[in-house]
C-alpha cells in the first residue's frame, strides 16, 4: 500500500462512530449492560415495561411512574380501522417482517405530531409502537392462520397481553417468563446494524417511524435479527440430534453459515446466551421436548469442536417461540417488538447531540475518461 492509498473500513469493522450512554457491550468480559444494569439482572428480576422505561429515561422507574407507563401502554393496544384494513389487505404470503414494516409506516402516517422532534413527542410514540406492535404480529399471525381476532385485555401486562392477543388465553406461567425474558433480552445492543440504521436515518432529522421501518428492514436480514426463524429451519433440516455430525459436515463443505452462530462483537460467546438458554430449558421441560433439547445441544458442541464458533441469542430464541407456538415467520418480528424501545431511545440520543451521519468511500471505479 502506498502512503496516499486510503484506509477502507470494510464492515465499518472495529470503528467507533459516536458515544452511546444506553448499553456497554464489552466481549473481553462477556456483558452487556443496559444503562449501567447487567441485562441478566434485568431478566431475572424486571418487567419489560421496566425496562423499556430504563432505556428512554435512563434510570428505573418509580412505581408511580411504571404505573403511568403501563397504562399508557394500555390505553393504546386497539388497532385503527385504517391499520388493520391495510393489514387485511397485505398478501398472506408475504413475510410478516414485510407486514410490519408497513404497519409502523402507516402508523406514522397516522400520527399528527410526526414531525414534531421533541423528546415528550418521540416518548408519546414510542410508547404507542409498544403498545401496537404487539397488537400487529397478534393480529396478522391469526389472520394468516383464519382465526378471528383477539382483543387486548388491559387486566394483562405486556407480555400475558402479547400472548393473550396472539393465541386466545395467557398460557402457563413458564411459558410468559421466557417470553418476557426473551423480551428483556432482545431491547438493546448498542449500534447493531439495525440501530446504526435508525440513527443514520434520524441524523438526517427524519422523523422515528422513518427511522423504525428503516430499522426493521435492517434487522430482517438473516446476518442480523432473520436469524433466530432460519435457526428453526435448520432445525427441521437436521431433523434430530443423531444426524447433527453429517449436516454439519456437509454444510461446512459447503461453506454454509450455521444460523445463530457466531457474532461480529463476541468472539468468545453471547453474554445473553445463557440466560435465554435457561428459559429454552424450562421450555423444553414443560412440553416434554427433550428431542429439540438434545438437536440443542448436539449443534452447539459439535460447532464448539469442529468451528470454535458459539451461539448467539437467535440460537435459543428461535426453538423457544416455536415451542410457545408463534409461527416462524413471526420470530423476528418478536425481536422487533421488543428492540424497538432500544431503536427509539437511539433515536432519542442522536436527536440531542445530532451530527449528520455520512461517511466517505474510497472510489475504486474506471478513471475519469470522456464521451
Ligand atoms: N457459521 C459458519 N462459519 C461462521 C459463522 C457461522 N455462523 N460465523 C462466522 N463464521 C466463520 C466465517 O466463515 C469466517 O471464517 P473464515 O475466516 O474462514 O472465512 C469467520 O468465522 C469469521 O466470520 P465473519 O463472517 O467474518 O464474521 P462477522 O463478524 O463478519 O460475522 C455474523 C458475524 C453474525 C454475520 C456471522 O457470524 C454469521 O453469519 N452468523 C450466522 C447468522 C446469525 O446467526 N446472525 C445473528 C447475529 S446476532
Amino acid at each position: 500500500m502506498t502512503e496516499t492509498e486510503p484506509v477502507v473500513h470494510k464492515g465499518l469493522v472495529g470503528v467507533i462512530v459516536d458515544t452511546t450512554e444506553i448499553s456497554r457491550v464489552d466481549p473481553a468480559s462477556n456483558s452487556l449492560l443496559y444503562r449501567g444494569y447487567p441485562v441478566q439482572e434485568l431478566a431475572a428480576r424486571c418487567s419489560f415495561e421496566e425496562v423499556a422505561w430504563l432505556l428512554w429515561h435512563g434510570g428505573l422507574p418509580t412505581p408511580g411512574e411504571l404505573a403511568a407507563l403501563q397504562a399508557d401502554e394500555r390505553a393504546q393496544r386497539v388497532l385503527s380501522d385504517r391499520l388493520r384494513a391495510v393489514v387485511d389487505r397485505m398478501p398472506t404470503w408475504a413475510h410478516p417482517m414485510d407486514v410490519l414494516r408497513t404497519a409502523v409506516s402507516v402508523m406514522g402516517a397516522e400520527d399528527p405530531t410526526i414531525t414534531d422532534p421533541s423528546r415528550e413527542a418521540s416518548l408519546t410514540a414510542s410508547v404507542r409502537l409498544l403498545a401496537q406492535v404487539p397488537a400487529v404480529i397478534a393480529y396478522d399471525q391469526r389472520r394468516r392462520r383464519g382465526d378471528g381476532v383477539v382483543p387486548p385485555r388491559d387486566d394483562l401486562d405486556y407480555s400475558e397481553n402479547f400472548l393473550h392477543m396472539t393465541f386466545g388465553e395467557v398460557p402457563d406461567a413458564v411459558v410468559v417468563d421466557a417470553f418476557r425474558v426473551s423480551m428483556v433480552l432482545y431491547a438493546e445492543h448498542s449500534f447493531n446494524a439495525s440501530t446504526f440504521t435508525a440513527r443514520v436515518i434520524t441524523s438526517t432529522l427524519s422523523d422515528l417511524y422513518s427511522a423504525v421501518v428503516g430499522a426493521i428492514g435492517a434487522l430482517k436480514g438473516s446476518l442480523h435479527g432473520g436469524a433466530n426463524e432460519e435457526v428453526m429451519v435448520m432445525f427441521d433440516e437436521i431433523g434430530s440430534a443423531a444426524q447433527v455430525p453429517d449436516w454439519l459436515d456437509t454444510a461446512l463443505l459447503d461453506k454454509r453459515k450455521i444460523m445463530g452462530f457466531g457474532h461480529r462483537v463476541y468472539k468468545n460467546g453471547d453474554s445473553r446466551v445463557p440466560t435465554m438458554k435457561a428459559a429454552l430449558d424450562s421450555l423444553v421441560a414443560h412440553f416434554h421436548r427433550e428431542d429439540l433439547g438434545e438437536l440443542y445441544t448436539a449443534l452447539e458442541d459439535a460447532m464448539e469442536v469442529r468451528k470454535g464458533i458459539r451461539p448467539n441469542l437467535d440460537y435459543p430464541s428461535g426453538p423457544a417461540y416455536h415451542l410457545m407456538g408463534f409461527d416462524r415467520a413471526t420470530f423476528t418480528p418478536l425481536f422487533v417488538a421488543s428492540r424497538l424501545t432500544g431503536w427509539t431511545a437511539h433515536v432519542m440520543e442522536q436527536r440531542a447531540a445530532n451530527a449528520l451521519i455520512r461517511p466517505l468511500a474510497a472510489y475504486a471505479g474506471p478513471a475519469e475518461r470522456h464521451l
